[in-house]
């Protein structure tokens, strides 16, 4: 077989060898893919990117040595005739370059494409991704790994399965690196995450809305601002599915994700303000559309606007990243631990030190300190005498569930990824369910307090009101507020306490 003169130069014999070694490769792949029907992201990006990369790298070799090669041709450099490939396979010396030649060659490729393998298996570990920027990420991972989904890789649910999502998600990744390099990244990190995956291809991949669950009891227990640090029960029923699992999701809160019902809303782009939800029972095709007259709309064209089909996401934003108010998590403390809440005044004295923004974690560790003992210096010196080691340890306590859920650095606070579940410190539920929105027959998104939930029992600790499991009771607020909870959502007053 005879090729053109100007084919016969190193370039073009190295080209020829890369790209024949990575069309066998291919070759091999895809047939693995196809008739092993091998389904793992690392395997398609070896397949589909790494390979064709270096397919197009020996493919770009071949013809610029040629170029080069007639070049010299013409130049006379090299005789017209000259070096035709001759290999003598008799000759040692040839024997030995083309024996170490390909040797090479083969050990150049393979070890590149296991090490591009090892690279990109790397690029999706939790360390890579919540280690590596510490700076940035420390918000996220510090939550993360006190999260249900501690054990569950950031990858599963930022990036998922299949060599596009990957390439996306590594190209946004390029851009975020140069921004963290240049010190140009926005703190705290912009939410809702425009192009996150489809909850369809993340969350259900381990929970599916085919499984369903029924109702599930919820004990809180509060800690009120007062001297005893009095403490509020309360137990609901949380109706999450229907009455009894056979019914599947055709009512409950899960409804919303019942794949026979699609429902889809226009919002501000924080999604906390609703301004128009659409309802389609796909089973019938009736769409009911509702509206609420007394939303302020006047920087709003709802026809430009895109609406957004509800997901798991909508109501479960904070799954692996939740940052606590300071009311929660010093609840949470002093309910896990009595030496801190038979401190006399503790709740007030911590909520008094954590309702402060401060600027640096330091400052933050430091004024804590200095805030909850002058409260007590101060008021109740006779306490602070008294229960002085308490006090210590408990502001020891307090600074690290505050570091577990506040990042000044990175100007991350609850306040500022609000949770949609719930309806207490952001209007969560009540972005719709707020018995504004009405369709044009009249019927509006319920607020009633039974819809989602009932409460069994409610009150002070050793003065516990309870009900039946199938019963009632009307909710009484902790402290004397008169009508306020029902006239006003539970955020006006409660965003603003601490
Ligand atoms: C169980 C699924 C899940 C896992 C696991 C997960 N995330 Fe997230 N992450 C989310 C969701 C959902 C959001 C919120 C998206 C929104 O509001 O648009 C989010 C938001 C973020 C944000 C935006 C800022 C913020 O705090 O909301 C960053 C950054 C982030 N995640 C990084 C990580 C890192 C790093 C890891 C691993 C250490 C990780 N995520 C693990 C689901 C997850
Ligand atoms: C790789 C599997 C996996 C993925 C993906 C995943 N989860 Fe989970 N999820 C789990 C496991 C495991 C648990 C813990 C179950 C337990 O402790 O009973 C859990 C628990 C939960 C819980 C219960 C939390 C609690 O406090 O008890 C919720 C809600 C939840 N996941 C929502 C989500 C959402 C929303 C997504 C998508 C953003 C998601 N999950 C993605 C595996 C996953
Ligand atoms: C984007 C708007 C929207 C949000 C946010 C929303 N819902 Fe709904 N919800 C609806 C609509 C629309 C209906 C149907 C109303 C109807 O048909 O009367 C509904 C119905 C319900 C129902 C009654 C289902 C049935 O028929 O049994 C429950 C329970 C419910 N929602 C709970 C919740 C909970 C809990 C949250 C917050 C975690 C929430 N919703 C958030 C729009 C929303
Ligand atoms: C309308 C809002 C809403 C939507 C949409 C939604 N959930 Fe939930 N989900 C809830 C509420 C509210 C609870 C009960 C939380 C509680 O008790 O604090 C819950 C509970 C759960 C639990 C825990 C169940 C248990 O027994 O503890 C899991 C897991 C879960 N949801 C997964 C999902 C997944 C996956 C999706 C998407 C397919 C989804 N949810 C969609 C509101 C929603
Ligand atoms: C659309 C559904 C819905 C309606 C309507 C609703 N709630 Fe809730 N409520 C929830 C959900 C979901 C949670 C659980 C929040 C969580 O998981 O943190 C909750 C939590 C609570 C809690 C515990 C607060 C906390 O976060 O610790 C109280 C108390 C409460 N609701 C009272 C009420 C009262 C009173 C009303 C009537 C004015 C009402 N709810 C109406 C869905 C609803
Ligand atoms: C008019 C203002 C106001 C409104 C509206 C309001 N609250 Fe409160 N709430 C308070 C005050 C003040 C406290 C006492 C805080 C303390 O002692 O630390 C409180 C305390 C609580 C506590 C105990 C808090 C804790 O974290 O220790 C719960 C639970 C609670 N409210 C639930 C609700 C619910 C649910 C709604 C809506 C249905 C609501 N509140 C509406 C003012 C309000």
């Amino acid at each position: 077989m005879k090729l053109p003169r100007t084919y016969y130069n190193n370039i073009t014999y190295l080209g020829t060898i890369i790209a024949a070694i990575a069309w066998i490769t291919l070759i091999i792949f895809i047939f693995q893919i196809y008739v092993f029907r091998i389904n793992n992201v690392y395997f398609d990006l070896y397949t589909f990117i790494v390979t064709p990369a270096f397919l197009v790298i020996g493919h770009i070799l071949i013809p610029l040595g040629m170029i080069r090669k007639r070049r010299k041709i013409k130049k006379g450099i090299v005789d017209n005739d000259s070096k035709l490939l001759v290999l003598n396979l008799r000759d040692p010396k040839t024997r030995n370059a083309v024996m170490i030649f390909s040797v090479v060659s083969i050990f150049f490729v393979i070890t590149t494409i296991i090490g591009s393998y090892k690279a990109f298996h790397y690029t999706e570990s939790v360390e890579f991704c919540g280690k590596l920027c510490h700076k940035v990420m420390n918000p996220e991972y510090t939550a993360y790994q006190n999260s249900p989904h501690a054990k569950v890789k950031c990858a599963e649910c930022h990036v998922g399965e299949g060599a596009d999502f990957y390439v996306k998600s590594k190209m946004s990744g390029l851009r975020q690196v140069y921004k963290y390099a240049l010190g140009t990244y926005i703190r705290p990190i912009a939410t809702p995450i425009e192009n996150l995956r489809p909850a369809r291809e993340t969350c259900e991949k381990c929970h599916w809305p085919q499984k369903f669950y029924t109702n599930a009891l919820r004990k809180e227990k509060y800690y009120l601002a007062d001297s005893a640090n009095t403490e509020w029960n309360i137990t609901l029923n949380m109706k999450i599915g229907a009455n009894h699992q056979a019914m599947g999701l055709t009512e409950g809160i899960h409804w919303h994700i019942n794949p026979d019902i699609n429902i889809e809303y226009k919002s501000s782009p924080k999604r906390d303000v609703i301004y128009w939800i659409k309802k389609t029972d796909k089973k019938t095709g009736v769409e009911t559309i509702y509206k609420d007259n007394e939303v302020d709309m006047k920087n709003v064209d709802l026809k430009k606007s895109e609406a957004r089909s509800m997901d798991c996401m909508d109501c479960h934003n904070r799954p692996s990243h939740e940052y606590r108010s300071p009311s929660k998590y010093v609840n949470e403390l002093m309910a896990a631990n009595n030496k801190i809440s038979t401190i006399p005044w503790f709740k007030s004295a911590a909520m008094e030190a954590l309702k402060i923004n401060y600027g640096t974690s330091d400052s933050a560790s430091m004024e804590i300190k200095n805030k909850i003992i002058n409260f007590y210096k101060e008021s109740y010196p006779d306490f602070y005498k008294k229960y002085n080691s308490q006090i210590i340890t408990a502001i020891s306590e307090v600074k690290r569930v505050f570091a577990l859920n506040t990042f000044p650095e990175m100007k991350v606070n609850y306040s500022v990824y609000p949770r949609h579940i719930g309806h207490l410190e952001s209007n969560g539920c009540f972005r719709c369910h707020n018995d504004k929105f009405k369709s044009p027959s009249g019927k509006v998104i319920s607020k009633d307090c039974n819809l989602c939930h009932t409460i069994v029992a409610q009150g002070k600790t050793g003065d516990i009101k309870y009900t039946g499991i199938n019963a009632t009771l009307e909710f009484s607020h902790p402290v004397d507020i008169g009508d306020a909870w029902k006239e006003s959502n539970c955020m006006d007053c409660h965003s603003q306490l601490y």
